[in-house]
């Protein structure tokens, strides 16, 4: 056949799907399955906003790095000589090779293996094999990725001119996140897992605990009731919510007593990033996230001496979420890989004079959240088969589910500024 004679490719008009969207459902199905979508995601919000993509635990010396993969785009957060997080395109300057192939690791350079470039870790140009006379080697020096540590919590943005929202939402957090001192932590543990679904998904399910009964491990430290609206308690969970204020009453006495801000502040809509931080009890013994409540690590994070300070826990968009206990904390990264695959990166962190098997067991550290996040990876993948049938239609958010309507408002508008940018 004559390949003039074929129909144009079938184009979404994106635009059109934004602008229709029904606040209160959730969205139509080619937001979680287009690869069209997929490509604007990664060019209106992952390459437009300020991302997170690791803690200063991750890399605690000079030479250090991670590499982050974003659509095509691939970047190196590095600590350079000087102690300094850098973000650099993971791009060679002589002939565009990609320098660093490793997820992780530690470097006095960064060598690319083609020819064997080696540039500083600030990204200046130090050594080019063989050049001519005429060759400048301050031209050259890989190119820079706007970062902003805040707390200890790494943040890249992939813009020539990246928003000012991360520090307004920095003046926020960071009196709740500081005492916890994650520059003084060490990874005890990170998992990756590949999500068969949409990131949005993965965001959306991790904004509501409509679905918790399916969560046993977690739901050892939650109160039964959380999620619900005072409101909404049924009367057979009135005993557990009662339990939940006298913790929760107790919680805030200590933290006012202790100087740790506790009260919610929650802003998913606004143009900024959206986010929400609150620090809540924790039920049993109140103390982490463990079958009992207690304690998983020994060393207390920062100058903590008590244990029951409960979950500090931050949700920021478009692509983390957080818990800071008084004995470690975990950082949730969600990177999307395809329209229909996410990564979900987990880091566990503990103070960083606390010694494997001594202090903490990296099984008993884990357990809850890689249990939840293997449940959660399955609703994940059902409710991906469920968008990619031709029978799906968005349907109803409950009231519980307030914040995944929020997130998915803050997304529309996010991608209707970027289409009409
Ligand atoms: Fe990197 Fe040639 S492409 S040194």
């Amino acid at each position: 056949m004559d390949a003039r004679t074929l129909d144009p490719p079938h184009q979404l008009d994106i635009a059109a799907l934004a602008e229709r969207r029904e606040p209160g459902l959730s969205l139509e199905a080619p937001f979680y399955t287009s690869d069209e979508i997929y490509e604007a995601d990664i060019a209106g919000i992952f390459s437009k906003h300020w991302i997170f993509v690791a803690s200063e635990g991750e890399i605690p010396d000079a030479g250090d790095y991670v590499t982050i993969n974003l659509g095509t785009y691939s970047v190196i957060v590095v600590r350079d000589d000087d102690e300094e997080v850098r973000a650099l395109h993971n791009v060679c300057r002589h002939r565009g090779a990609r320098i660093l192939t490793d997820a992780q690791g530690s470097v006095g350079n960064l060598v690319c293996g083609y020819h064997h470039w080696a540039y500083a870790t600030d990204g200046r140009l130090r050594h080019a094999p063989t050049h001519g006379k005429d060759f400048d080697m301050t031209c050259f020096g890989l190119k820079h990725v706007a970062v902003q540590v805040v707390s200890g919590l790494i943040f890249i943005c992939l813009a020539d001119e990246p928003p000012e929202d991360l520090a307004r939402v920095a003046d926020i957090v960071s009196p709740y996140i500081a005492p916890h001192e994650l520059g003084k932590t060490k990874v005890a543990a990170q998992v990756d897992l590949v999500e068969e679904g949409n990131w949005k998904l993965v965001m959306e399910n991790n904004r509501e605990c409509y679905h918790c009964d399916g969560h046993p491990e977690l739901a050892c430290s939650l109160f039964p009731t959380f999620g619900y609206g005072s409101s909404d308690i049924p009367p057979h969970l009135q005993p557990a919510h009662d339990r939940y204020l006298l913790a929760q009453t107790e919680l805030e006495a200590r933290c006012d007593e202790l100087g740790l801000p506790y009260v919610a502040v929650e802003d998913l809509t606004s143009r900024d990033s959206g986010f929400r931080i609150q620090r809540e009890a924790l039920d049993g013994a109140g103390e982490s996230f463990s079958e009992t409540g207690e304690s998983v690590s020994n060393v207390l994070l920062g100058d903590f001496e008590h244990r029951r300070l409960g979950r500090l826990s931050l949700h920021l968009q478009p692509n983390a979420w957080f818990h800071f206990l008084s004995d470690h904390a975990v950082t949730f990264a969600v990177l999307p890989l395809s329209s229909g695959r996410t990564l979900v990166r987990t880091t566990w962190l503990v103070h960083e004079d606390a010694e494997e098997g001594v202090d903490y067991d990296p099984e008993a550290l884990t357990k809850v959240w890689r249990e939840t996040n293997a449940q959660d990876a399955a609703f994940v993948a059902r409710a991906q088969l469920g968008a990619t049938s031709p029978a799906y239609e968005p349907g109803p958010y409950m009231p519980s589910e307030y914040q995944v309507e929020a997130f998915c408002t803050w997304y529309i508008a996010r991608m209707q500024e970027h289409l009409s940018s």
